[in-house]
């Protein structure tokens, strides 16, 4: 299924790569305010759920742009291009993401970076790997020489106040904070070692369900706000090597309204 997945996602990464060579000719839609889908996000979708059909024509699939279809224990969940604002820019930090739940548990996962052709891949109990070799999470132990990603609450505007607070106080507690603009690709990063941490509010389920997997298999933690594991559900994710996990939380968590603090 891994092999599927793999071949689904460069496929997806060629269209995405064709593309970035002629940016300006590419039709946006603002699907909402901040919101942008171009024909390239459909195309590659498109790509993505053929392959994956020919393969398992009984599976079902959540895809960001053509949503929710089947009802197979088995779903796929696709984001055929993470970071869409980041590739209308022509600024090289976007991805493929693919993750294929079981009885809603997630068991495999495909971050593809189209423009660097890194490939991760983790598969649940078997590890997580970059290309041909095998990821582990940094060792840092504490926040303060922390390299930390995070997302901006960009589209809900409810959370910026409470957002600012903490941003401050991680800015403070850490060597840096980066926003990158590519929330599954700062997943694989944090698996990769090249984060030691990550927090967002208010993603969806094709943003964290590959790259939470490559943070377990890689040694890391993965949490909702309340440190627990239905981020896929509230779509407010914390993630780092366990004890920059923790120390996140305890940073994140005094800032919260009590709704936020259930997850
Ligand atoms: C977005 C990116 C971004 C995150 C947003 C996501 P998209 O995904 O992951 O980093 O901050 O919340 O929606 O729209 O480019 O697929
Ligand atoms: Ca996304
Ligand atoms: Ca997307």
């Amino acid at each position: 299924m891994l092999n599927i997945a793999v071949k689904a996602a460069r496929r997806a990464g060629n269209i995405i790569n064709r593309a970035s060579r002629n940016l300006d000719i590419i039709t946006v839609k603002e699907k909402a305010a901040k919101d942008f889908v171009s024909e390239v996000d459909s195309e590659a979708e498109q790509a993505i759920i053929r392959t994956l059909r020919e393969a398992y024509p009984d599976h079902s699939i959540l895809a960001e742009e053509s949503g929710a279809s089947g009802n197979s224990e088995y779903q796929w969940i696709v984001d055929p291009l993470d970071g869409t604002t980041n590739f209308l820019h022509g600024f090289p930090q976007y991805c493929v993401s693919i993750a294929l739940s079981h009885r809603n548990v997630v068991t495999q996962a495909v971050i593809y970076d189209p423009s660097r052709n890194d490939l991760f891949t983790a598969t649940r109990g078997r590890g997580a790997y970059l290309n041909d070799q095998r990821l582990r999470v940094s060792k840092r132990a504490s926040l303060a020489p922390s390299l930390i990603g995070t997302g901006f609450p960009f589209r809900q505007v409810e959370h910026v106040e409470i957002y600012l607070a903490i941003l401050r106080d991680v800015m403070k507690g850490s060597a840096g904070v980066r926003r990158a603009g590519s929330a599954a690709l700062d997943l694989a990063c944090v698996a990769a070692g090249r984060f030691d941490g990550f927090w967002e509010f208010g993603l969806a389920p094709w943003d964290m369900a590959a790259g939470a997997l490559m943070i377990t298999e890689s040694g890391g933690l993965v949490g909702d706000l309340a440190g627990e594991s239905r981020y896929l559900e509230t779509g407010n994710i914390i993630a780092g090597t366990p004890k920059v996990f923790v120390e996140l939380l305890q940073t994140i968590t005094p800032h919260l309204t009590p709704t936020l603090r259930k997850g």
